[in-house]
């Protein structure tokens, strides 16, 4: 089978398609023949080594959906043929088949398309753990989704708005801000425009942001402190750099600043999202928006695009 190996720790052009073996499922395992593949920001951070370090070679990715090919013989209630997402693998998602532990597959609705299957665990358990684990968000609060044009923007947009939350949205292009206002916010901002965070006020009618999910800590940490309403929570989801901080705003509202990393969920903490995303699914309330397919060759083009400004949606990369 193909399948995209990084040889070197370094820029786009060190992942290349490689003519590999193919997989064998082990007793609890099970091999998906993958039909889409989800690019996510940190398949960058760690191909570049500025993250997580794998042993070389190895080839990226953790989210993809697929055909079940083949299970071990302990592998129970799943077979041959059922269609699947993934959320993680033993061997990398950028190929055309994935080997996984029995806990990183999950059933796909018939009517989700592949490509939005490799749209769902980074961005949507992501988006969910950070509004209902983490921020406790309830029905009826508001709250900013500070960089909503992206693949956990979007995913946290319908989510919010299904809960019945005053969803308020940013996008640093015209045609991602359109695409969060189509996925249920209720207003959205340009987060590149000046003193953009000022109409906090009016839409908020005085009380401030319930809830931030932030995509870019170190660039708005310091701002969302100040737009938040008393007991506000702030859920750090993005973060490339430092930032300096005023504490007391935090202090006058009992806010809270809470971080949250994806690998630290246990395969326990991640079961029930799973379920509940399957179902969500199914009655249409979430929706992944695939911005862009390319063919899995194209991977260093993905990279490339996926770290540029005017996010829309989700890259998948096609096997
Ligand atoms: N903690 C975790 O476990 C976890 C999980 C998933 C993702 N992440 C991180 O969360 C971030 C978003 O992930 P993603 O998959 O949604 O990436 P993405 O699809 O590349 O989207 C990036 C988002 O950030 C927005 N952005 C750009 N400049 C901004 C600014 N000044 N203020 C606010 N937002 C801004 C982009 O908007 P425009 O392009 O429209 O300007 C876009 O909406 C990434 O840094 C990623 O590494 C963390």
């Amino acid at each position: 089978m193909k399948a995209i190996r990084v040889w070197a720790f370094g820029g786009p052009e060190v992942m290349q398609l490689d003519d590999v073996p193919d997989l064998q499922a082990g007793p609890k395992q099970v091999v998906v023949r993958v039909k889409a593949v989800g690019v996510n920001p940190t398949d960058t951070y760690t191909r570049s080594g500025t993250s997580r370090k794998p042993p070389l070679p190895y080839t990226p990715g953790i989210d993809a959906a697929g055909v079940v090919e083949s299970v071990g013989e302990e592998v129970t209630g799943i077979g041959s043929g059922a269609r699947v997402y993934i959320s993680g693998s033993v061997s990398g998602a950028y190929a055309e088949q994935a080997l996984c532990e029995q806990y990183q597959v999950h059933p796909l609705p018939e009517k989700t398309s592949f490509a939005q299957g490799a749209a769902i665990n980074v961005p949507y358990v992501t988006a969910y753990r950070a509004l209902f684990q983490l921020a406790k968000s309830k029905s009826g609060e508001i709250v900013l989704v500070h960089g909503a044009s992206g693949g956990v923007g979007i995913a946290a947009v319908q989510l919010a708005r299904a809960a019945g939350m005053q969803v308020i949205g940013t996008g640093g292009s015209e045609r991602g801000r359109n695409l969060v206002i189509e996925q249920g916010a209720h207003h959205v901002l340009d987060h590149h425009a000046p003193n953009y965070l000022d109409q906090i006020q009016v839409l908020s009618k005085g009380h401030g942001v319930d809830v931030v999910l932030e995509m870019l800590a170190n660039v708005n940490l310091e701002k969302d402190l100040k737009i938040l309403a008393m007991y506000g929570r702030i859920v750090v989801i993005g973060s490339r750099g430092r930032i300096e901080i005023d504490p007391r705003e935090a202090m006058t509202r009992d806010a809270s600043i809470l971080g949250m990393l994806l690998f630290n969920m246990t395969p326990e903490q991640a079961a029930p999202i799973h379920a509940a995303l399957f179902t969500a699914l199914e009655n249409g309330t979430i929706r992944p928006v695939i911005g862009k397919q390319l063919p899995l060759a194209q991977a260093p083009q993905a990279h490339r695009e996926i770290m540029e400004p005017g996010a829309y949606g989700k890259i998948v990369l096609i096997p």
